[in-house]
C-alpha cells in the first residue's frame, strides 16, 4: 500500500487532503467529524475582526443539470468570538494530535495587530499558520484580505511581521484577483513565508434574477461582488499553481485549491507542483464523506503506477508546463473518426464547417450508408471536433510524424536574429 503521508512545510499530514477555511471548518463539532471522516488537515476559519456577516450569502451556478458546477459567496470571516475558537481549536487538537490544524488569520495591516493575533493562536498549539491575504469582499473594503494581498509590498510587509513572532511555519493564501500571482508569490517568498496557498476565491457575480431584477444572491434587495469557486474555477487554480512551480524564485511548498473534487483533481494538482490540496465547494456539496472516495482512489492510483509515496507526485509535471514560445511548431497532430463508434450525429461536421477548418466531410459507402471523414491534409489538429464529440472514442486525436526537426517559436525568432 503507497504511503499516503505528506511532508507540507515541515508539517507532517496524514494524507494530503486538508479542508480549506471555510464554513465547513467553522467550529471544533465540524472540524473533529472532519477528522474522523478521514481528513488530514484543517485550515480553521478565518479568525479575526469584525464579526459581522449578510443574510443571505451563497449562490451557485449550475450548469446543464449539474449542481454546484461553481459556488459564489458573501460571506465574512468567522462569526464567533476568538476565545470560542480557540478553545475549540486546542480540544481539537487534543483530541486529534496527529491531524493538521492551521489557524488563518487575518488582521488590519499593522505590526502590532499580526503579533498579538500570533501569539495567541500559538499558544493554543496550532501546526501553522495561514495569512489570509484572499478574500475578495467586506474585508477588502477595511484594507485587509485581497485589498493586501493585491499590493506585493503589503504581503511581503505583513509576511516579515508575523515571521518576526511565529514559531510555527507560516502559509501564505494569495488572492487570484492580480494579473500576475507569481509577482505577490514572490512577495510572500521574500518576506519569509515557509509555504503559499492558492487560490482564494475569484471576483464575481453569480447573476440577475429575471423577475426582480435583484443580483443573485441579494441582500433586502442589493448585491455586491463575491467570490467564486468551485469545480468552474478549477483551470485558473491550476495554472496558477504551475505559474508558481515552475518560477525559480518561488522555492516553498504550495497548497492548491479551487475546485478541488475528487482524487484525480487532487492528483493533478500535485503533478503541478502542490504538495498538497485543500477543499471546500466539493465537501459543502457533498460532506465530509467525499474524502473516503479520495483516500481510496489515490491509494489505488499510486498502487496500480508503482509509486511508492503521495509525496512522490509533487511537481511532476512541472517541467511539462512552458511558455507558448517554447512549443514546438512542427508538431502535428489530426482528427481521426472511427467509423465502427461514430453515431453520425454531426456535431463534429458543424463545429468543423462552422467553426474551424472545414474539414470533415460527409461521405457515403457504396451501400449508402453516410460516414464521417477528416480530411487530414486539412485538419489544423485544433481538437475542437473530439471536444465536441458526444460519443467516447469516436473520434482520436493521432500524431503525424513529421521529417522536421522540433523547432520552437523562440529558436525560430533565435534562428532569424532576434532575440
Ligand atoms: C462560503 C465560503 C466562505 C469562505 N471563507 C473563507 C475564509 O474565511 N477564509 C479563507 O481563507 N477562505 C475562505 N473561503 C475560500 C476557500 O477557503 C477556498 O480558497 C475557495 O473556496 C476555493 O476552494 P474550492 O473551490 O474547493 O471551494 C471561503 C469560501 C467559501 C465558499
Amino acid at each position: 500500500m503507497a504511503d499516503l503521508r505528506i511532508q507540507f512545510a515541515g508539517i507532517q499530514s496524514p494524507n494530503p487532503f486538508w479542508l480549506a477555511s471555510a464554513p465547513p471548518t467553522n467550529t471544533g463539532y465540524q472540524v473533529q467529524r472532519a477528522f474522523e471522516a478521514g481528513w488530514g488537515g484543517a485550515v480553521w476559519k478565518t479568525l479575526g475582526e469584525p464579526i459581522l456577516n449578510v443574510s443571505s450569502r451563497f449562490a451557485a451556478l449550475s450548469f446543464q443539470g449539474q449542481r454546484v458546477a461553481g459556488f459564489n459567496n458573501i460571506e465574512l470571516i468567522t462569526d464567533r468570538p476568538l476565545e470560542v475558537n480557540l478553545k475549540e481549536m486546542a480540544e481539537t487538537k487534543k483530541r486529534f494530535p496527529h491531524h493538521v490544524l492551521i489557524a488563518s488569520l487575518m488582521v488590519e495591516p499593522k505590526q502590532e495587530k499580526w503579533h498579538e493575533i500570533v501569539k495567541r493562536v500559538e499558544e493554543i498549539g496550532v501546526d501553522g499558520l495561514e495569512l489570509n491575504f484572499g478574500c475578495p469582499h467586506g474585508m477588502a473594503e477595511r484594507g485587509m484580505g485581497s485589498a493586501s494581498g493585491q499590493v506585493p509590498e503589503l504581503v511581503e510587509k505583513q509576511t516579515y511581521w508575523v515571521k518576526e513572532v511565529a514559531q510555527t511555519p507560516v502559509i501564505v493564501k494569495l488572492t487570484p484577483n492580480i494579473t500576475d500571482i507569481t509577482v505577490t508569490a514572490e512577495a510572500a517568498v521574500r518576506g519569509g513565508a515557509d509555504a503559499i496557498s492558492m487560490i482564494n476565491t475569484i471576483n464575481s457575480l453569480a447573476g440577475v434574477d429575471l423577475d426582480t431584477w435583484n443580483t443573485i444572491p441579494h441582500v433586502g434587495g442589493k448585491g455586491a461582488h463575491g467570490g467564486y469557486c468551485g469545480p468552474a474555477v478549477k483551470p485558473i487554480a491550476l495554472n496558477m499553481v504551475g505559474e508558481c512551480a515552475r518560477n525559480p524564485r518561488i522555492s516553498v511548498p504550495i497548497s492548491g485549491m479551487g475546485g478541488v473534487s475528487n482524487w484525480q483533481n487532487a492528483v493533478e494538482f500535485m503533478l503541478m507542483g502542490a504538495t498538497g490540496v485543500q477543499v471546500c465547494t466539493a465537501a459543502m456539496h457533498h460532506g465530509f464523506r467525499i474524502v473516503e472516495d479520495m483516500l481510496e482512489g489515490l491509494s489505488h492510483y499510486l498502487d496500480e503506477k508503482g509509486i511508492a509515496s503521495a509525496m512522490d507526485l509533487v511537481g511532476k509535471s512541472v517541467a511539462k508546463y512552458s511558455d507558448w514560445g517554447e512549443l514546438d511548431l512542427n508538431y502535428q497532430v489530426v482528427a481521426r473518426i472511427n467509423k465502427e463508434v461514430c453515431i453520425n450525429c454531426n456535431k463534429c461536421h458543424i463545429a468543423c464547417e462552422d467553426t474551424s477548418h472545414q474539414c470533415i466531410d460527409m461521405l457515403q459507402e457504396a451501400d449508402e450508408k453516410k460516414y464521417l471523414q477528416v480530411r487530414e491534409e486539412d485538419c489544423v489538429g485544433c481538437n475542437l471536433c473530439s471536444i465536441v464529440c458526444p460519443v467516447e472514442g469516436a473520434i482520436d486525436m493521432v500524431e503525424i510524424p513529421s521529417d522536421l526537426p522540433a523547432m520552437s517559436w523562440n529558436e525560430r525568432q533565435a534562428g532569424l536574429g532576434f532575440k
